[in-house]
């Protein structure tokens, strides 16, 4: 049948999911599935089903797209469509809600506190900051990418980070730093493939180290030892199941010092770009690009 790659949207990972999108579209394209376009920001998806499409590959990042809005949509339309659910696609675009889960099942995860923009109150700051070991990475609760993220150390830092971040969502979270590396655990049907450890002279794994950089390194096989990648797999897909997720996803960690695991997030709809990990992660399996996508939208029948 005929196949809606829905691309774009109207996030603020616009760009990002437009070379997902495009990316995807080429190769089921090239393994001669009949496979059509579709931006919700510009297509009436209203259309989708008298458009004659009988199946949907979700490569919509962020809110409107990633976050169960879209599936919602699809499902009172009978469309199958690539990825989560309604109910974990919501979850996973929460960062607040999804630590809160893996908490409730021992999954590790850092220290937080979650800031409300219309409750911000800036003489609280200094306390905040002391309880949460004195320096945070602030995230907008809803985003992706690391749109809206910064670090913070000091009072001022804080109150100038949670004002940008707020730029992008009213709910705002605080995590404890944590030094060391940031891995990334990429899901195919429900089972791990090859971490991936990423190395960025930024200050973190930030958008220009994501899609701009060339100095980005990204190792893969990571340099684990065996005992240490089965506990990292073995954590990803709990974490994965914890929150619902099914079909295909990524989930990402950082290691401190100490070697303690943390979680970070899930993302129900990874980066499908030339530089994205989750083709990376696959290629070192042995998994083409093109045959990653066809495993990815097999879900659908
Ligand atoms: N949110 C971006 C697309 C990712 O997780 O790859
Ligand atoms: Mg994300």
């Amino acid at each position: 049948g005929k196949v809606a790659v829905l691309l774009g949207g109207n996030s603020a990972e616009r760009e990002v999911s437009l070379k997902s999108g495009k990316a995807v579209l080429d190769a089921l394209i090239r393994k001669g599935v009949d496979a059509h376009p579709i931006d919700p920001k510009i297509d009436d998806i209203s259309k989708i089903k008298s458009l004659g499409f009988d199946r949907a590959f979700i490569v919509l990042h962020g809110r409107g797209g990633e976050d169960g809005t879209i599936q919602g949509f699809l499902n009172t339309l009978n469309i199958p469509f690539t990825g989560s659910d309604v109910s974990s696609s919501a979850i996973g675009m929460d960062k607040a809600k999804t630590k809160q889960i893996w908490q409730s099942c021992q999954l590790p995860t850092a220290n937080y506190q979650i800031i409300i923009k219309d409750n911000f109150d800036p003489t609280t700051v200094s306390d905040i900051l002391n309880r949460l070991s004195g320096c945070v990475m602030v995230k907008p609760v809803h985003e992706g990418s690391s749109i809206g993220m910064a670090k913070a150390d000091t009072p001022e830092q804080l109150v100038d980070a949670l004002n940008e971040a707020f730029k992008f969502d009213h709910k705002v979270l605080l995590e404890s730093w944590i030094t060391g590396d940031e891995f990334t655990v990429s899901i195919l049907n429900g089972k791990a493939l090859p971490a991936i450890s990423m190395k960025t002279n930024n200050v973190f794994y930030d958008y220009q180290a994501k899609y701009q950089s060339t100095e980005t390194q990204y190792l893969c096989p990571c340099g684990l030892a065996e005992d240490e990648l089965t506990t990292l797999n073995q954590l990803a897909e709990e974490a994965f199941k914890a929150i619902g997720c099914v079909g295909w996803g990524r989930v990402d960690f950082m290691r401190d010092k100490n070697n303690n695991w943390f979680l970070l997030e899930v993302n129900t709809v990874p980066g499908m770009t030339e530089t994205s990990l989750v083709p990376k992660a696959a290629k070192e399996a042995g998994i083409s690009f093109d045959q990653l996508v066809l495993d990815i939208l097999e879900q659908t029948l």
